[in-house]
């Protein structure tokens, strides 16, 4: 088999991250350089700290990927980049980027949606089988996706509103963990008992779900009781929390699975990092007989191995851009 590789670059928020990745699931190298420290100052990210840090080390980035995948340019097949979604300013410095490389070295421009980023990481743990349901939860998505084959994406339900990421950020923020708080409301909530009694969000039999009734059930109730001068048990606050969003991902997935009639299953995005929901859906995988796939911690997050997993498929089926490929805010994945 002829062996492809891809340097993959992702710039869509506030890592710069380059890997070198060969035949979409083995990652020679995966550098990346995050300014997070510095946008948990303001808690959270500042798109124009974001951008300007992009620009001080994207190359250096691309670089260290290389030396440490042991390739030059000339060994690269083609270059995969994040197009969008994300900040304009973060995914112009990649794109930039990778264009430049691109024209200069005459290698082939894949655009990636950052989604399919977030689902290929998967594929750095084991082949992924079809058909699949994909469970996509990051600080921007929650969504319900089902893949008939590599790059076919049926989007079944996601959010009416916040994002899962988004709804953890701002439960931490009310608790006053410091950004990104995702993980440490994750953390307390492994320490605390479900004793708060909070809403179950969106308990239909629809694939959608609403976080943001339960977000701001966590916030009057923190407020009610700072206002009558009590304490709050910040761990349990944090296990209720954890607990009703647990349990509302994995009975619409569930539900997903059975209907389309699935046996595979992955979980994607930074919010698939949560050892509660890592934890509840191991096991569900073992009582209702499904196969799990999640992603390595390192892979959860923003990265760029992941842009390159999904930019090999991409490569494969033919998918290419031009030099006017434009930054996109938003845009559907298909
Ligand atoms: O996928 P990602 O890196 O960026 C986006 O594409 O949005 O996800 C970041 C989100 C943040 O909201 C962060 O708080 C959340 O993932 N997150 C977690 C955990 N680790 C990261 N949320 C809950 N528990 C975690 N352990
Ligand atoms: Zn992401």
């Amino acid at each position: 088999m002829k062996r492809t590789y891809i340097l993959a670059i992702e710039s869509s928020c506030d890592e710069t991250s380059v890997a070198v990745i060969k035949n979409g699931h083995e990652k020679l190298s995966c550098v990346t350089s995050s300014s997070m420290n510095i946008h948990a100052l303001y808690g959270g990210v500042v798109p124009e700290i974001a951008s300007r840090k992009h620009v001080e080390c994207i190359t250096l980035v691309i670089e260290e990927a290389l030396n440490k995948a042991n390739m030059k340019m000339e060994d690269i097949d083609a270059i995969a980049v994040t197009y969008g979604p994300g900040l304009i300013g973060s995914l112009l410095v990649g794109l930039e980027a990778a264009k430049t490389l691109s024209f200069v070295y005459n290698k082939p421009l894949i655009p990636v949606h950052h989604i399919a980023g977030h689902i290929y990481a998967n594929n750095l743990e084991k082949a992924m089988e079809f058909p699949l349901i994909a469970l996509v939860v990051s600080g921007g998505h929650t969504d319900l996706i089902y893949m008939k084959e590599d790059y076919s994406f049926e989007r079944i339900g996601g959010t009416l509103d916040d994002a899962v990421g988004e709804a953890y950020d701002k439960v931490a923020r009310v608790l006053k963990l410091a950004y990104p708080g995702g993980p440490k409301v994750d953390e307390l909530a492994h320490i605390g008992k479900d004793t708060y009694d909070l809403p179950y969000p969106l308990d239909d039999d629809s694939y959608n779900f609403s976080f943001s009734g339960l977000k701001s059930a966590v916030i009057n109730l923190n407020h009610n009781e700072e206002q009558k001068g009590n304490k709050v048990r910040k761990e349990d606050l944090a296990c209720s929390f954890q607990n009703r969003v647990v349990k509302i991902l994995a009975k619409k997935t569930l539900k997903a699975l059975k209907e389309y009639k699935v046996d595979n299953l992955i979980i994607a995005g930074g919010v698939s990092a949560n050892k509660g929901l890592r934890n509840e859906f191991e096991k569900l995988s073992v009582e209702h007989n499904f196969n799990l796939i999640i992603p390595k911690f390192e892979f959860c997050t923003d990265n760029g191995a992941m842009i390159g997993a999904a930019g090999y498929y991409a490569y494969q089926l033919g998918r290419r851009a031009n030099l006017d490929l434009n930054a996109k805010a938003t845009d559907k994945l298909n």
